[in-house]
């Protein structure tokens, strides 16, 4: 038996007259993402992270992408873990939002920088305090024996770091910074829209089409 769902309209309209008011696709993202938040229950910010490992293979992990600057698309991760060893080899990486009650997609490809600057510090900050020595017991990535030996490293860092641990120079942000940026929303009869905006260069003007589905 085949599952069918109620054909439904998810109108473009809005998406079409931001293109001709000349909107960023940055800053349709981040409409998007703020509607999303309305409506997702979990975790609205979550993407599919896609990178590529030292033979070319394809790679891919959910992150929380946490910001949405002018320029690009912000998460954080420890620098040892296996994404940023990746990452530090072949910048190139790509991340697909997919909003299930919306039934939009979004997906960006680009080249991803290290932000470990005042900013990381600052989100690093603003985390509870359970996650901050998370991030210091935690060697992401790296075979863990046993769950009790994270479980005593937290309770040793406690005693050690105190109750404002700073941030550690092992973790931080990554940047991705897009050169394409495609916009999908579900159509009736799988009659989707689609519009993508590329650019040669970061930096460069955008263009945008729209695809067949
Ligand atoms: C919904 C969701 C959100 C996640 N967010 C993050 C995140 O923001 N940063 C992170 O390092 N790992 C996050 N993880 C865990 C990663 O998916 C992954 O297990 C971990 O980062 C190790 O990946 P790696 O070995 O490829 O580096 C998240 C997992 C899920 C399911």
């Amino acid at each position: 038996m085949f599952i069918t769902k109620a054909p439904k309209e998810n109108s473009m309209e809005e998406l079409r007259k931001e293109i001709f008011d000349g909107l960023e696709p940055i800053e349709i993202v981040r409409k998007w993402f703020l509607e999303a938040k309305a409506v997702e229950p979990n975790d609205p910010d979550a993407v599919a992270l896609s990178t590529v490992d030292s033979l070319g293979f394809p790679n891919v992990r959910m992150v929380l992408m946490r910001l949405i600057l002018d320029d690009g698309f912000v998460f954080f991760t420890n620098y040892e873990s296996v994404k940023a060893s990746e990452i530090l080899h072949n910048n190139k990486a790509s991340f697909l939002y997919h909003w299930k009650t919306l039934r939009r997609q979004v997906r960006v490809r680009g080249e991803v920088f290290k932000e470990d600057s005042d900013l990381a510090d600052q989100y690093f900050s603003e985390r509870s305090l359970e996650s901050r020595y998370g991030a210091w017991a935690s060697r992401q990535s790296k075979m863990l024996p046993n769950k009790n030996l994270l479980h005593n490293k937290i309770e040793d860092l406690k005693k050690k770091l105190g109750n404002n641990p700073e941030r550690p120079k092992f973790w931080g942000g990554f940047k991705l910074i897009p050169f394409e940026v495609e916009f999908w929303a579900d159509g009736k009869y799988r009659l989707h829209d689609r519009f993508r905006w590329q650019r040669e260069k970061i930096g460069e003007n955008w263009t945008v089409s729209r695809l067949y589905p």
